[in-house]
């Protein structure tokens, strides 16, 4: 499958050769919308599977950002869709075969901390796979990458510090934290966060850790952002829905696009 993935995006891109994947999270779509000269490739052209869910539309896009040669997952695959972790392997891989080197992975996620308001924006400095899945079991190819890979520093620590100063620079409040990644789709009980706080959770969400596991492992460096959509069950007074969650990271997202856009200029 990674054969046809690779042949069938470069078939689509010609000449162009990207450097820096950036993944959209739910409601973010808006991000690609400053994209120039945008080369649009549906996931079905590609040989990706239909995306299933609300706020994610299925298409890479390619182009400038930020002077940088850009490729734009506007859409992603989640485990709770039924997708297998491998999926998300054979993806990773495929973007880098094509010379990707640096991966902007950012999702929507709940707040366990209460100053975290919806609206937020969390760099990840760290993530907890909590969902009893892992896209690098196995047979491995060594000629790929190890088989018990080193996740101690899975969120590059130099694009960190850059991200920082983008934010500080642009008096952007990111705040920073641990992800806390479940399978989903059911949105956690108060026992569950109650839990996943204790174990040292700032954040919690559907998405992210697999291909972080993935660009790790095929030794691409990755940044993360969390737009905080609600806070956790415990804290929030109403019932929690999708809608919702789209409604927050668009209103979060201008934020997030002048970050990012400033980020890649640097
Ligand atoms: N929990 C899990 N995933 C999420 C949440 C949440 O509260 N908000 C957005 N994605």
């Amino acid at each position: 499958m990674i054969e046809t993935y690779v042949q069938n995006i470069k078939s689509a891109l010609g000449d162009f050769t990207p450097e820096v994947l950036i993944i959209l999270g739910s409601g973010l779509s808006v991000l690609a919308d400053k994209i120039e000269g945008k080369i649009i490739i549906p996931y079905t052209k590609i040989g990706f599977p239909k995306i299933t869910i609300a706020g994610h539309k299925g298409e890479l896009i390619a182009g400038k950002l930020g002077g940088k040669n850009v490729l734009c997952m506007n859409g992603r695959y989640h485990l709770y869709e039924g997708h297998s972790p491998a999926l998300i392997k054979d993806m990773m891989s495929s973007y880098q075969r094509l010379g990707i080197k640096e991966i902007i992975a950012t999702n929507a996620a709940g707040s366990l901390r209460p100053e975290m308001t919806p609206g937020s924006l969390m760099m990840i400095t760290d993530h907890i796979n909590f969902s009893g899945q892992n896209p690098l079991t196995g047979v491995n190819n060594d000629k790929e990458g190890p088989r018990f890979p080193n996740m101690s520093d899975a969120y590059d620590k130099e694009l960190q510090q850059k991200m920082r100063q983008t934010a500080s620079e642009l008096q952007i409040k990111l705040f920073e934290g641990t992800y806390f990644f479940v399978v989903g789709p059911n949105f956690e009980t108060k026992a569950e966060i109650k839990a996943f706080r204790t174990l040292g959770a700032d954040a919690v969400g559907m998405s992210t850790v697999p291909e972080v596991i993935s660009a790790v492992y095929f030794g691409m460096k990755v940044v993360g952002i969390s737009v905080i959509t609600n806070q956790s069950a415990d804290i929030q007074t109403h019932t929690l829905s999708h809608e919702e969650t789209l409604f927050e990271a668009r209103q979060a997202a201008v934020d997030l696009q002048g970050l990012i856009l400033k980020f890649l200029e640097k």
